[in-house]
């Protein structure tokens, strides 16, 4: 692989991702809101060997992704990986009957993977390879009562790769979903249950290593494959005493 685009590349598990892919000299499109981090980010993944070239932009902005990824098309050979990383999730609060915030989860969580991939599908579909990978989450097999949105849209990211892959295989672009469970980045409420959190640095590891063997959808900790389905055994009363 010689070319990767992330998006929410300012933080956590893409920021991660880019230092993981620019130590193998891997040249970079790195993408996020914030541009004081993003600049942070861009120059340690430089001094780390990698060709950098990064888009201040917001995922909802689907002219502002698409003219980054074209861009960032223009100053390579072939776009080899396009990672949509960028996702938020926060209390939906849906008690005091404002759609806002929740609406704010669903439209980052899937309209920004949709803003991030399709631009690159007629690029791959010309060079007969690519691989799009969008990160979904454990939480997208799980109802969560303060986080139904986020549940959702990390169900809807599943399924739409689960599409895409069926459309996109015969041009040899390999759609691959991570489903991670607890990663300690700033996106996690540190004051909830957190079980088998895992360090960024493993995290990414193990994502670069799916994404590397092509898997469909990689869940991780292994432990959750076990879990994942006991769960949807278990009555609703204990899932709200184990997440509420
Ligand atoms: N950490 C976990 O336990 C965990 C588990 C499963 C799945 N995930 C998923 O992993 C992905 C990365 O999350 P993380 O854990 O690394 O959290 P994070 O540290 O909060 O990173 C989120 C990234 O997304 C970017 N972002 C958010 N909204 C954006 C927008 N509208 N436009 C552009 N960029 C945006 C943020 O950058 P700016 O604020 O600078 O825009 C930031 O770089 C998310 O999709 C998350 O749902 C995380």
């Amino acid at each position: 692989m010689n070319s990767v685009f992330i998006t929410g590349a300012s933080s956590g598990i893409g920021e991660h991702l880019a230092y993981f892919y620019a130590q193998k000299k891997i040249t970079l499109g790195l993408s996020a809101r914030r541009r004081e981090e993003l600049t942070r980010v861009a120059k340690k993944c430089e001094s780390l060997g990698a060709k950098v070239f990064f888009y201040q932009l917001d995922v909802k902005n689907s002219d502002d992704v698409k003219n980054a990824i074209q861009n960032f098309t223009t100053k390579i050979v072939t776009l080899d990986c396009v990672i949509a990383n960028a996702g938020i999730g926060k209390d939906e609060k849906i008690l005091i009957g404002n759609p806002e915030i929740i609406n704010s989860v669903l439209e980052t969580n899937i309209l920004g993977v949709t803003n991030t991939l399709l631009p690159a599908i007629p690029i791959m579909k010309n060079q007969n390879f690519g691989k799009l990978v969008a990160i979904s989450s454990v939480a997208s097999f799980i109802p969560t009562p303060n986080n139904s949105g986020y549940s959702a849209s990390k169900a809807a990211v599943k399924m739409l790769m689960d599409g895409f892959r069926l459309k996109l295989s015969q041009y040899d672009i390999e759609c691959i979903t991570i489903c991670p469970g607890f990663i300690d980045t700033p996106i996690v409420t540190k004051n909830k249950p957190t079980p088998m959190m895992l360090d960024v640095e493993s995290a990414v590891k193990k994502i670069a290593r799916a994404i590397n063997q092509n898997r469909k959808t990689f869940i991780f900790p292994w432990q959750y494959k076990i879990i994942l389905p006991i769960l949807k055994l278990i009555p609703d009363w204990v899932i709200k005493k184990l997440i509420a």
